[in-house]
């Protein structure tokens, strides 16, 4: 009786946590989210990449910070990253959580910023070198700024 009771509500629990992972709105256009995916990995099985000390992992070069403030969603960092519906499930959640960051707009440029910058980097893209140049690759690969 109190295994069925144990089985039923750990069962519920799974259920919901399903559930709540359909249910988030995507904030990220498909367009916007296939850009990312291209710039950061071609959108293939990538891995980690260790640049100078940061390392970032899977189809979006997910950081380790990056996973946990979009909730840890699956079994851990590197399994998701390496995993598209999961990683993508992760983009969209950090970019829920950090669009409205000062100077960012509902847009693909700011989701860029965000993603290789972290939740202050809008308003950065012609201060900072790197950030610009993350842009230009989108730029140069078709994807536009209200995408
Ligand atoms: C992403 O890459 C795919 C395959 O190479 C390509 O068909 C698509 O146009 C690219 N999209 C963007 C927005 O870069
Ligand atoms: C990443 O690279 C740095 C040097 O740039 C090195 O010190 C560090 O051990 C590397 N980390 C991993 C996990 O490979």
């Amino acid at each position: 009786m109190l295994a069925t009771v144990t089985t039923t509500i750990s069962l519920l629990t799974v259920l919901s946590c399903v559930e709540s992972y359909l249910l988030q709105p995507d904030v990220v256009s498909q367009d916007c989210m296939q850009c990312l995916c291209n710039i950061s990995s071609w959108c293939t099985f990538k891995g980690c990449t260790n640049v100078t000390g940061f390392i970032a992992c899977g189809y979006y070069q997910i950081s380790q910070d990056y996973y946990v403030d979009c909730g840890s969603p699956g079994s851990d960092w590197k399994t998701c990253a390496d995993d598209l519906n999961c990683a993508t499930y992760c983009v969209q959640s950090y970019m829920r959580r950090y669009r409205n960051q000062p100077h960012c707009h509902y847009n693909c440029l700011s989701y860029a910023m965000l993603h290789k910058g972290g939740p202050s980097a809008c308003g950065h893209v012609d201060s900072s070198n790197y950030l610009a140049h993350f842009w230009g690759l989108m730029a140069k690969a078709g994807c536009h700024e209200n995408s």
